[in-house]
């Protein structure tokens, strides 16, 4: 485990050990040249709220303190200049750039089936990012602001970050499948190669930048929330609006399943058909966004449908 950078540690040192730091840099706002300065004189000199850019660089090396106090030492202005900065790179910058190297590389010819579906899927993707922090930048942001005035304002729902956050990484999942398991070409396999390390570098890049948004910049806003008073966006009230979707039946399906009952089973149980069965549990998938038992066994756990003592390990 390495050791976490205090303020009196050299700003050249941060970059010395990990130079994918410098983006991280760059989202701050912090330009390079800063010779023999501290962490905290560059952030002094630069605007920078130095807590925030410390635990940001210490989590980014894997340093993570989870503890509540975290989330109020945290500046959630600073956070979000981060934030907005990270998306103005993905956007404007590397998403397009790797879009540009992909079409170079990949025969988008109408002869190339698999070609044609990689830029296919690679625009869906590109979409379904942009739709997402655009959906942050004038949304979400906007409301924490509010929150930052002290205003009082009808909540966020603040769960959409997760939500949003799975999506993106499945598709760019599948679209690197297609990729490896697929396509095969007559070009040169270190071009190719060389676009599957800016997309794997891509994804290792936004995968950290969800991870600031899930682990550090909602727990935050929700501080924040409970501060100001604004607090019906909270998981606590998610968690129980979803279960009170469930309806009484689709409830007793889920504790059958986790009881490691088969479908056919459950029908027989509860005198339904078999394709009843299945309905229900497209629907509970659907409600719940779970769709492993494995999943639906710690729900259900979870919100006292089952005693732990009636699951059925290894079925
Ligand atoms: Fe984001
Ligand atoms: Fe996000």
């Amino acid at each position: 485990m390495p050791y976490p950078f205090t303020e009196d540690d050299k700003m050249y040192e941060v970059i010395r050990t990990d130079y994918h730091l410098l983006n991280m840099m760059s989202r701050f706002g912090i330009s390079l040249g800063f010779g023999e300065k501290t962490i905290g004189e560059v952030c002094e000199m630069e605007n920078v709220d130095t807590t925030t850019f410390l635990i940001i660089v210490n989590y980014l090396r894997g340093i993570r303190d989870t503890g509540s106090y975290i989330y109020e030492q945290l500046s959630v202005s600073t956070l979000i200049t981060y934030l907005e900065n990270a998306h103005t790179f993905f956007l404007d910058f590397q998403l397009p750039y790797i879009r540009r190297r992909v079409i170079e590389v990949v025969d988008c010819s109408s002869e190339n089936k698999i070609g044609m579906l990689i830029i296919k899927f690679f625009d869906e993707y590109i979409a379904a990012v942009r739709k997402h922090m655009l959906q942050e930048n004038t949304k979400v942001f906007p409301y924490v602001k509010k929150l930052l005035h002290g205003e009082r304002v009808e909540a966020y729902d603040m769960a959409i970050f997760s939500k949003g956050h799975d999506m993106i990484e499945s598709k760019l999942k599948e679209l690197k499948n297609i990729i490896v398991k697929y396509y095969k070409t007559d070009t040169d396999v270190n071009q190719l190669n060389s676009v599957l390390f800016d997309i794997y570098n891509c994804e290792d890049d936004l995968r950290a930048h969800e991870e600031i948004e899930d682990n550090l910049f909602v727990p935050a806003v929700r501080h924040l929330e409970k501060t100001v008073g604004n607090l019906s966006g909270t998981d606590s009230n998610k968690t129980k609006q979803d279960e009170e979707q469930l309806s009484a039946r689709e409830k007793e399906i889920v504790q059958c399943i986790v009881r490691g009952m088969t479908n056919k089973e459950v029908a027989e149980e509860l005198f339904i058909s078999l394709n009843t069965v299945l309905t229900h549990r497209k629907n509970i998938a659907r409600k719940l966004s779970i769709h492993s038992v494995a999943g639906l066994t710690i729900y259900a756990i979870v919100n006292d449908l089952v005693k732990i003592e009636d699951i059925k390990v290894g079925k």
